[in-house]
This record gives structure tokens, sequence and C-alpha cells, in this order.
């Protein structure tokens, strides 16, 4: 099956950041543990300094490693991705953050190691590339990722989304039978029927906050995929199924929330 079959199908769930409620996010422990519990993983990248793609949310490594344990990496603060060597990242350890009293380690997640896993489990993956326009150029950013895709060979197998427009254009043109979506939080973007056409995407994504009756019966009757984040509660999930929704990206892969 392709991702635009799976798509088509009704209430599915994605799992936002690989399962995030039971290990840490966007590791391959939560890629793991996410199979069986949903339709489709998301996670998030990011580019090093040396142009490795790396899978993580926040555009610095505070939250999510051990990076202020780390005496020497004191003068990179405010500890930036994109100001660290992919070497200087897979010193860091990704788990004890989440474990905290377990001690328990997790390595870096590369977009590389992610794709051959999506590969090796026929899975599904939506890819969102985090806004590096302070760091790197647009096209240098879609061209590192378009080439892993492409050696993965899983195009197929992939959505990828970014709250940076401008991103979007450029992956048609480099992936053009994969699927993109943009992603959108507080307001929607005038004109947006006019608007998703002109980005070329396939779906949209939304806050919940942005989710409107009248709004997704327009995008569905327009051919535009639906995707809302982050719904954690199987009575709005429900809600937003029976509304049109194509998906919803949770953080609790409770089998509540497969309510269609
Ligand atoms: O991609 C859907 C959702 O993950 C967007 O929000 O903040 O988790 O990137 P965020």
């Amino acid at each position: 099956m392709k991702f635009l079959e799976l798509m088509k199908k009704k209430g599915l769930v994605a799992a936002h950041r690989g399962a995030r409620s039971i290990a840490p996010e966007n590791t391959l422990s939560a890629l793991k543990k996410s199979i069986g519990k949903c339709d489709f993983i998301e996670i998030d990248v990011q580019l090093s300094r040396d142009r490795t793609v790396i899978v993580m949310h926040d555009n610095t490594l505070q939250r999510t490693t051990n990076i202020a344990e780390i005496d020497s990496f004191r003068d990179k603060k405010p500890y930036r991705v994109c100001d660290f060597m992919f070497e200087e990242l897979c010193m860091l350890d990704y788990g004890s953050w989440f474990y905290k009293y377990k001690n328990h380690k997790e390595p870096l997640l590369t977009l590389k190691r992610a794709l051959e896993f999506i590969k090796e489990n026929s899975l599904f993956i939506n890819i969102e590339i985090k806004d590096m326009s302070n760091c790197f150029e647009d096209r240098i950013v879609i061209e590192t990722i378009a080439k892993e895709i492409e050696e993965a060979g899983v195009q197929e197998r992939v959505l990828i989304s970014s709250f940076r427009h401008e991103y979007l254009i450029i992956v048609k043109e480099k992936l053009p039978n994969v699927l993109s979506a943009a992603l959108v939080e507080g307001r929607d973007p005038d004109n947006l029927l006019e608007y998703l056409k002109s980005l070329k995407v396939d779906a949209y994504h939304i806050d919940n906050a942005l989710v409107d009756k009248t709004k997704v019966k327009m995008l569905r009757e327009t051919g535009f995929f639906v995707g809302v984040y982050t719904v954690n509660n199987p009575q709005l999930a429900k809600e937003l199924f029976e509304m049109g929704v194509n998906y919803i990206f949770s953080d609790c892969l409770n089998k509540k929330l497969k309510v269609i």
C-alpha cells in the first residue's frame, strides 16, 4: 500500500513524535513502541552544522538531551542544534531526561536510520521539517532531506510537512511523487484553497483550535486531506472524524481513539 491509499482510509491516528507518552520522543525506541498502535508515525527533522539530518523537535538541545550536564559544551548556549556537528550530537544522551530515575540512555536518531526502520517494518512516516531558515538556505535543507528519502527508496511511504511553506514548494519540485502538507498554527492563510493549490500540497495540518466544520468540508470537497494536532481526547477524536478529518496526531496511542 502507498501512503496515498492509506490517507483515503477513515479515522487514522498518527503517533506524534513516536509513542512519546511511553518513550522519549523522536527516538528509535519511540518509533518501535508505536508499532501496532497507530497508522503512521510523525517525526521532526533538522540539520546538524555539518548537514546530517537528525530527528529532534526543539530548535535547541536543552529539553530532550543531557547537554546541560556537559561542561565542555557550556560555551555553546543556548545549544541550537544547527551549531553542533553530528559527531558532537552523537555524544549526547536522548533518553534520561524522559526516564529520569532509571538512567536509561537513548542514542541520537538520524533520518537515515528512521527511514531504514520504516522500510524494514513496512510502515508510513510523516516527516515534519523544522524551520531552519536562521541557519541554512531553504534549498540546501530540502536537497539534503530529499537525497536521503531517494536513497532509502521510501518515496511512497513518506508525507512531508512544514510550518515553513517555502520548503514545500521545493519539496514538490525535488520529490514530485511524495505527499506534502502545509502545517499551520493560530490563523489560516488568506484565500486558503488558492493558497494551498499554489503550494501544490496534498494536505492541510492544523492545530485543533483552528478546526471548523465548514472549513473541513470545503477542504475535503476540494480534494485536500485534513490532519489535526494534537488530539489526546477520544471524544474530541470522534467529533473530528465525524466532521471528516482524515487523521489526528496523538501522544496517547490509546485504542479508544480508533473510533471509526
Ligand atoms: O506535525 C503535527 C504537529 O507535530 C505539529 O506541532 O509543535 O509538534 O511540531 P509540533
